[in-house]
């Protein structure tokens, strides 16, 4: 999973700062060394095992070109090192590659090519492509563009497995040929210029219209323009896309991090999530469901495939689900269910959430669930994503681009994804008088100035995260409902702090994991205005008993939490079914606070990726 751009233009210069800047904005897809080729009559290659600032700098302000691909790599196949970053290049320097995936068949080829001469410098998978191409031009007459079309589709059909591939040929000035396959990859068409990237992040900023590639898509891009094919060489006729955000959206506007804005557009993500699907009148909720009331009425079970926050926020939709409409919902890890024995299932509803579309796990497991019979639902963000497209029906969250490793506004749009469709499923099934579905409408409703005034509380929250900080290992605590926001706020903390935190239900702590606790342990317990409420408490006196300082999340008119606790953060009150918003804003501030007073590299965590598009 790594980030990709290519551009060719009408001019001779402009594409190093179009390339770096775009691979900037990519870089949250992978960021362990990086690497631009600038082509011109002839291609100067530069790569660092650094990240896009330090290709940046080695770059310099003086070397250009009106075409180029560039490259930001999380590594796969060999280490992150100058030598494995991209682009790779053929033994004759002729062809130039950038790639994002896995050639799966890459060591079989690999010992062919070595067979027949060729000189590897990597441990790469990728370069067996630029030695394939290799061959394919060498055996031309000719090389003009239909001949080396050609060549790189007999090039591309040897591939195996996963790749967005871009690459130009020297003797071709004003011409990248692009593939895809199970890789995201756009093109970007704008006057005088064609672009690819990995997402529209890269490109926004020069053209709105876009062309999604799909799987098995071929294309040759000039200045004028895009040609779509397939294997055979065959036209492929598809239309533009308009991108519906501004290059606003992808910048920092102002924060010191992506993440700390991206906590701040919470109030936002919910109300975009939301608009345009409540009405005053029947049907209340509207959704783009891709299945009728009939189909709807008659859903009896639902299955949750969904990886990291995205999973946190399918247990979220169980909780919900269950306790409105009542039907059964089992949430499955992607990479377990793909993998499971096939259990005689009833053909339900299988709900894919994913942020970007793109994660492979769970394109799998939504493969596999169509195989099952199931009729798939995904809650996406990305715009015209894998996952979307293989959908029987999308429910987009609309959070704009997200950028900041660690998930947060999109987190807060799939909860409000799910309980649009709890309410609806409520609606439809009649599981719950209208008066009281109407009650949870406006209440979902308001849930963006709740979560809003938690965001006014970010400087308590940053000196409790202070002393969290101090911390080795941390336990998150809640039950019910926010017992997957217990597991969401441990996630955060580790992921971007590096303090070992674990999430439980209040229940389990005392099996086995008490035998952590220490002065020097805090828990963090969240608790809500529900039935649990009690139950929660007792939990909270177990703990304080062995001597952690003990951090509560709570509603404002709890009366009990200072007694409970040694720390307060409180939220606005709410339902309790509402909680997971509110705390979840919460412990993204106490996350991002904790890291930063640990100087954490907030953005970009070691040895993680945004969107895991690998197995
Ligand atoms: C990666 C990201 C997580 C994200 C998970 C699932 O691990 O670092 O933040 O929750 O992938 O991503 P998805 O795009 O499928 O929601």
């Amino acid at each position: 999973m790594c980030g990709i751009i290519g551009i060719v233009s009408d001019a001779h210069s402009g594409a190093r700062e179009i390339l770096l800047n775009g691979l900037e904005r990519l870089e949250y897809r992978g960021y362990d060394s990086a690497g631009v080729a600038l082509v011109d009559e002839s291609t100067a290659i530069y790569k660092t095992a650094g990240r896009v600032a330090a290709l940046r700098r080695m770059v310099g302000a003086s070397a250009d070109a009106g075409t180029g691909i560039a490259h930001t790599r999380w590594a796969t196949h060999g280490p992150p090192s100058e030598t494995n970053s991209h682009p790779h290049k053929d033994c004759k320097g002729r062809v130039v590659v950038v790639h994002n995936g896995i050639i799966e068949n890459f060591s079989t080829l690999k010992k062919a090519l070595q067979d027949d001469g060729h000189q590897f410098v990597s441990q790469t998978d990728t370069e067996v492509f630029a030695h394939l191409f290799e061959d394919e031009l060498a055996a031309l007459d000719k090389v003009d563009l239909e001949n080396a079309t050609a060549a790189f589709r007999r090039t591309i059909s040897k591939l195996d497995g996963q790749y967005a591939i871009v690459t130009s040929v020297a003797g071709l000035p004003g011409v990248l040929f692009a593939a895809r396959s199970h890789a995201p990859l756009l093109a970007g068409l704008a006057d005088g210029m064609t672009l690819f990237a990995s997402d529209a992040t890269a490109v926004v900023e020069h053209t709105k219209q876009v062309v999604y590639l799909e799987d098995g898509d071929l294309a040759v891009a000039t200045p004028e323009g895009l040609h779509l094919f397939d294997i055979d060489g065959k036209t492929i006729e598809r239309a533009p896309q308009t991108i519906s955000w501004d290059i606003e959206d992808a910048q920092k506007g102002g924060y010191d991090h992506f993440m700390l804005k991206e906590i701040y557009d919470g109030p936002r993500a919910i109300n975009d999530a939301l608009a345009g699907r409540l009405f005053p009148t029947p049907p209340h909720v509207r959704l783009e469901l891709g299945m009728d009331d009939a189909r709807l009425r008659g859903i009896g079970r639902i299955l949750i495939l969904a990886c990291g926050t995205s999973f946190h926020a399918g247990m979220v939709g169980k909780y919900v689900i269950e306790k409105l409409v009542g039907i059964p919902v089992e949430v499955a890890y992607s990479s377990e269910y793909r993998y499971g024995s096939e259990v005689r299932e009833e053909p339900g509803l299988a709900v894919a959430i994913s942020q970007s579309g793109e994660t492979a796990d769970t394109l799998a497991a939504l493969r596999e669930a169509r195989s099952r019979g199931h009729t798939v639902l995904s809650v996406c963000n990305v715009v015209g994503s894998t996952i979307a497209r293989e959908s029987d029906g999308v429910l987009y969250i609309q959070s704009g681009p997200e950028i900041g490793v660690a998930a947060t506004k999109s987190f807060l749009g799939q909860l409000c994804a799910l309980y649009l469709l709890a309410f609806r499923l409520a609606e439809i099934q009649g599981t719950l008088p209208a008066s009281d579905l109407r009650e949870l409408e406006r209440g979902l409703q308001h849930t963006s100035r709740l979560v809003d005034q938690v965001l006014q509380k970010s400087e308590t929250i940053a000196e409790q995260a202070a002393l969290i900080a101090k911390a080795d290992s941390c336990f998150f605590l809640g039950r019910q409902v926010l017992y997957p926001i217990a597991l969401e706020g441990a996630l955060k903390l580790k992921e971007i702090s590096y303090i070992h935190a674990e999430g439980y239900s209040g229940g389990e702590l005392k099996h086995g994991p008490f035998a952590l606790l220490t002065p020097d342990t805090p828990v963090v317990a969240l608790l809500a205005p529900d039935g649990v409420y009690s139950k929660m408490a007792s939990n909270i006196i177990e703990v304080k008993a062995r001597g952690p300082q003990v951090f509560i999340v709570t509603t404002a008119s709890d009366t009990e939490a200072e007694q409970l606790g040694d720390h307060v953060i409180r939220v606005p009150d709410t339902e309790a079914i509402f909680t997971p918003l509110t705390h979840a804003a919460a412990l993204h501030l106490l996350s991002y606070h904790a890291a930063a007073a640990r100087g954490c590299e907030i953005d970009k965590p070691r040895n993680l990726a945004k969107s895991v598009t690998v197995e």
